[in-house]
């Protein structure tokens, strides 16, 4: 015992005496008088930063802060869970950064988010600090690290990548479904076997899930939402056809009968508990699904695109990113723990921990990464990830995904037809877009 603390105190010295160089040689500072906290004078005060994110149902976090904090003595990290709903937690954030608070210094940021924040003010950018250590951005998924671009300078890192999935019972299925249509067979045909309430598990509520899933079946039939060039074309045959099929299924015999109550967290519970084949989510169900402790299903589980429409298979583009609160008080300590949280020891944590997909392509090569996370390797799962659509790009999206949410939830519930949803979102898309 003797022995390890002395080892341990000589690795501390170590430590301390490494980031005494490296804070004396890069200094945050902005030149604003940002920065200018003590964790640049290199005094080795200690300082204690914020990080906030939503709910985390792994260890993944506290496991991240713990490796950051044991190779940073000097920085300690508070995590401050936030609503896990995306929508809920960007509005926590606008409040706070509105009002220019400084008491959160990291923050989670949705892959939809970095252009508002960028030209809201809330969010640092990060050129200088990426420049003075050097970061190779080549080494990023490069579709995930444009969502942190906004005006020529990046606002945030991305920490994972996500992508639309379908999961399903190897116990039960032996011929994946390919289709919409052969999904909607089976899924019937499966619906009751074993204490099975549902065949298929998706998220109908009105939040922003509403808005990847309904992406997803406009995709596969070959409609957009507003295009590259900004237009609107939501009220096109196709994107009718795609939404006509999201309706089919979500007011199906075959879903929970209240699906529009269902998010991510519910879809996983009820896949996990063995109680639907099918569910459609992001890559970290795979994790939460093979685990032993927590899941009915573990070591049953497969993984597949989503079933195709008439123009393909299709994947909706999600993950989360970090950015720093321009308010902080503590920028240089933010950064370092957004850049070792991004950086690849972070994003292996996570993945190992956490399931999901990083953004750092070479960890798709680690063995650890690849012993907890299976179908990362196969190719199936990079061509998901290259070929996932995003959500409309533009700075005031959050207006634009509430008049996606409330239309296709008007669809869902019957207050109006498809054609009808289609319509008045062409009409108030065009009106929130100017085109
Ligand atoms: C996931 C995605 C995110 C998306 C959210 C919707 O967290 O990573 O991009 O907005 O789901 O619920």
């Amino acid at each position: 015992m003797v022995k390890k603390v002395k080892f341990l105190s000589i690795i501390l010295a170590v430590v301390l005496a490494l980031s005494a160089c490296s804070s004396s040689n890069s200094s945050g500072s902005e030149g604003n008088g940002e920065g200018a906290s003590t964790e640049n004078s290199g005094d080795q005060k200690k300082v204690k930063i914020v990080y906030a994110g939503g709910k985390d149902v792994t260890s993944a976090t506290a496991k991240t802060i713990k490796a950051f904090e044991e190779s940073h003595p000097n920085i300690t990290v508070e995590f401050r869970e936030m609503p896990s709903d995306s929508g809920k937690q960007h509005d926590a954030y606008v409040t706070q950064l509105n009002a220019k608070s400084s008491k959160i210094d990291v923050f989670e940021m949705d892959v939809v988010w970095p252009a508002e924040f960028a030209q809201a003010g809330y969010t640092l950018p990060l050129d200088r600090f990426i420049k003075q250590d050097n970061i190779n951005l080549d080494r990023y998924n490069q579709g995930a690290l444009s969502a942190a671009k906004f005006n020529g300078k990046i606002w945030a890192l991305p920490k994972f990548i996500d992508a639309g999935m379908m999961f399903y019972r190897t116990d039960f299925v032996k011929e994946v479904p390919q289709t919409w249509d052969q999904l909607i067979a089976k899924a019937k045909k499966l619906q009751g076997k074993k204490g099975m309430d549902y065949g298929y598990v998706m998220q109908a509520k009105q939040y922003e899930g509403l808005v990847t899933n309904a992406v997803e079946f406009i995709a596969a039939y070959g409609g957009q939402i507003i295009d590259e060039n900004g237009n609107v074309v939501v009220n096109s045959p196709d994107t009718i056809q795609g939404l006509k099929k999201m309706v089919q299924v979500a007011t199906s015999d075959f879903v929970p009968g209240n699906v529009t109550t269902f998010t991510e967290i519910e879809s996983n519970i009820a896949f996990i508990e063995g109680e639907s084949p099918f569910v459609r989510n992001w890559p970290y169900q795979w994790s939460t699904a093979n685990n032993k402790e927590k899941s009915e299903i573990a070591g049953n589980v497969g993984v597949a695109p989503l079933p195709a429409g008439d123009a393909g298979h299709a994947a909706a583009l999600g993950g989360w990113m970090a950015g720093i609160n321009k308010y902080s008080e503590h920028k240089k300590a933010a950064w370092e723990f957004l850049k070792f949280m991004t950086g690849p020891k972070g994003q292996k944590i996570d993945a190992i921990y956490g399931g999901h997909a990083p953004t750092i392509l070479s960890l798709y090569e680690d063995e650890e990464v690849i012993k907890a996370n299976p179908y990362f390797k196969k190719g199936g799962f990079q061509k998901a990830l290259e070929s996932a659509v995003s959500r409309p790009v533009v700075p005031n999206y959050q207006e634009v995904s509430q008049i996606i949410q409330t239309n296709v939830s008007e669809a869902i519930s019957g207050a109006a037809t498809v054609k009808e949803a289609a319509k008045n979102m062409e009409k108030e898309l065009k009106a929130a877009v100017g085109k």
